[in-house]
């Protein structure tokens, strides 16, 4: 198969329409760098969400009108399902009048673009919809990772879905795993609520000097639990957006899957050693494992593991950016400046300007 629309559609549009609950149930967390950009806009700003998933950017900032689009109608249906204002469509022909947009966002979509034509495309569209002096941010997953080396920048990404999430799989099933994981974040909420409250009153009581330390670490203890029962319960870790999160605690669960890698005794092994670089044959997921070194024998171990276990394996296609490649292709849009190109846990980063 060709670096194609039709790559595209085999590789992604079908993939994200299969694994979309599963997929789903694992976003739930904004960035803080993202969710920052959307509280920096004007109230009343009309934003739009190019490749929006299950829409969990479109509620961050209440003060905007926040609209979401994205190719995987399962998704869009999960989005609408919160109340979001979403459409089914194309990142390369979005349904919007021109320069309708005070910002666009752009999280983790284009690299599923196989062409840099068709990348480029993607970002002339959303230029087109944004209005002169408005503001867009865009990210993409970064070649140069510590945790992942890649073969090559074109590549194949497993994703394990969960027996429970398989089609024909027992709906209620699933929407019980949703459901306790609605109650689980819920529970977290207000446990964080009642450590705040703990904290105030212990801050109210003890001399000023104590307050900082106390707040750090209840923050740090937080996000520390919130990271490993909420995104690392999906296992799914060789994607972008499970990538280790924004906190400093964060660094022991880096250190903790690197562990775990070693051992090989989790699928998690296989997520995050299964990357095969894209030859334009599309293979199975044993022998895209057993293609990979330096953990070949781990990743193909780990994957007829989950195959066992009753695990279906989906491949996406990415293409990884390596740096300075996004800003170099946003330059090509003429009426767009970048303002500002970061790194943001393994995803390259540009905040541009319309002329
Ligand atoms: C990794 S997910 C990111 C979702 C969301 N932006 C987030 O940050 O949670 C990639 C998304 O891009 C969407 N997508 C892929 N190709 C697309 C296209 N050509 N047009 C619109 N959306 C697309 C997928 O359906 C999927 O929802």
């Amino acid at each position: 198969m060709e670096l194609t629309a039709d790559l595209e559609h085999e590789h992604v549009h079908k993939v994200y329409s299969q694994i979309a609950t599963h997929f789903s149930d694992t976003r739930f967390k904004p960035w803080p760098r993202i969710a920052q950009f959307l509280n920096d806009q004007p109230v009343s700003s009309i934003i739009a969400d190019v490749g929006c998933g299950n829409g969990k950017y479109l509620g961050v900032n209440q003060s905007t009108y926040c609209l979401g689009s994205d190719i995987c109608p399962e998704l869009i249906s999960i989005a609408n399902d919160r109340g979001h204002e979403v459409a089914v469509c194309d990142c390369l022909q979005l349904p919007y009048r021109t320069g309708m947009f005070d910002a666009v966002i752009c999280i983790a979509v284009i690299h599923h673009l196989s062409t840099e034509e068709r990348r480029l495309a993607a970002l002339r569209e959303m230029t087109r919809i944004l209005r002169s002096g408005g503001h867009m941010l865009v990210y993409v997953w970064a070649m140069e990772q510590e945790r992942k080396q890649f073969e090559a920048q074109d590549v194949m990404v497993p994703w394990h879905l969960q027996p429970k999430y398989a089609k024909g799989a027992s709906q209620e099933k699933v929407s019980q795993k949703s459901t306790d994981n609605a109650r689980m974040r819920e529970r977290k909420r207000l446990k964080k609520k009642q450590k705040k409250q703990q904290k105030s009153q212990v801050s109210q009581a003890s001399a000023v000097g104590h307050e900082d330390s106390t707040e750090l670490n209840l923050t740090e203890d937080t996000s520390h639990t919130e990271y490993l029962l909420g995104d690392l319960s999906a296992l799914n870790l060789s994607d972008e957006d499970l990538a280790i999160g924004p906190h400093k605690t964060i660094g022991e669960e880096s250190h903790e899957l690197h562990r775990t890698d070693v051992e090989c005794s989790t699928e998690a092994i296989a997520n995050n050693v299964d990357i095969a670089p894209y030859k334009g044959k599309i293979t199975n997921s044993h022998e895209l494992a057993q293609r990979n070194s330096p953990n070949d024998d781990c990743a193909a171990n780990a994957s007829n593991g989950l195959e066992k276990r009753g695990y279906q394996t989906f491949q996406r296609y990415y293409h990884v950016f390596q740096r300075g490649e996004l800003v170099q292709l946003l330059s090509k849009c003429t009426d767009v400046v970048v303002i500002e190109e970061f790194y943001d846990h393994e995803n390259w980063c540009v905040i541009g300007k319309k002329l």
